[in-house]
């Protein structure tokens, strides 16, 4: 089982300088070393480069449309050759935007993927219905089949065909979901797990219940797309729209491990973390903490991992 990771140095879905920093200093933080001592076999691909267009008017309040669809496009191509070669990928943002490429590229090669957001947003404005315009609160408008109808032609994302069903989304960490969106997840039925769900059920009956609504035989490859501010922002302050009461570390391990007990991880994507948003100390918080999320999807256990093949001397 090889792990391939591509960097997605990338912050034009929103209006912050910083995320496309994000890539780096993950790496900084030791995220590949970490999970090479765990014994998984890391090939890191590098940054994805991104292209400056030119011109890059908006279309309605949709900021840096062409930007985004082409930096996107590149993702989608990326994931989609590593999934091609049977490695598993690890996607570092950048942005949220990201999704859009990443989920798109893995579905070509993986069309019964199921995805699992784990975000306190919903992410899934249509240009319609977006108040701030920024791409990183819509990805999910531009993958979801259900809503093709909805969703206006956006300059640059000729190339980006719906691909996701509804029924095959779970979201789990909700906390600051806009009206619309919330008409959205009504109207289609979208599962959703929202902070109140997981104080009411606790975290172990959620995830549960979310693995097993998207794909109750338990077969398909799961993505899972980890916008950093659905933990708690005591722990990722360093991120573009924190908001507070979010996941405690204990219930993003947990998640993670169970993810990681499936076996089906397919494709991860760490989205959001922005080292220019606050202090030395925040930063370097958000990327620890961020870092040890990472390593419980790919089978860094609590309880401690035993070394491959090795015997007690
Ligand atoms: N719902 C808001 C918007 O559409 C916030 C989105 C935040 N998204 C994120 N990936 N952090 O602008
Ligand atoms: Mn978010
Ligand atoms: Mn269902
Ligand atoms: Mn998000």
């Amino acid at each position: 089982e090889t792990l391939g990771v591509i960097g997605f140095p990338f912050s034009k879905g929103q209006p912050r300088n910083g995320t496309e920093h994000g890539p780096n200093v993950l790496r900084e933080a030791g995220i590949i070393t970490s999970l090479q001592s765990l014994g998984v076999n890391v090939i890191d691909h590098g940054d994805i480069e991104i292209e400056v267009v030119l011109r890059d008017e908006p279309m309605k309040n949709v900021r840096n449309p062409r930007t985004v669809a082409a930096a996107n496009k590149k993702l989608s191509d990326a994931v989609a050759k590593l999934v091609k070669m049977n490695q598993s990928v690890l996607a570092l943002g950048g942005d949220h935007c990201m999704a859009i490429g990443s989920i798109h590229g893995h579905a070509q090669v993986e069309p019964n993927l199921v995805v699992v957001w784990v975000d306190a947003h919903a992410d899934v404005n249509t240009p319609l219905t977006s108040v701030s315009g920024n791409i990183h609160g819509m990805p999910l408008s531009f993958l979801l089949k259900e809503l093709e109808e909805f969703v206006p032609k956006v300059p640059g994302f000729e190339w980006c065909k719906p691909c996701l069903s509804v029924r095959d989304l779970v979201y789990i960490g909700l906390r600051d979901v806009d009206p619309a969106e919330r008409l959205i997840i009504e109207k289609f039925g979208i599962h959703a797990y929202s902070m109140q769900e997981v104080d009411k059920y606790g975290i172990k009956e959620v995830v549960e219940r979310a693995l097993n609504q998207v794909d109750p035989s338990g077969v398909r490859p799961i993505h899972v797309s980890f916008d950093v501010d659905a933990m708690d922002p005591t722990l990722t302050p360093a991120t573009g729209t924190p908001v507070s009461g979010g996941l405690s570390l204990r219930e993003s391990f947990y998640l993670a491990e169970e993810i990681s007990n499936t076996g089906r991880l397919s494709v991860l994507d760490i989205a959001e973390v922005n080292p220019l948003l606050s202090t030395e100390d925040k930063r370097k918080l958000t990327v620890i903490n961020t870092t040890d999320v990472s390593t419980k999807f790919y089978g860094y256990r609590r309880q401690g991992n035993a070394p491959r093949d090795y015997e007690l001397p």
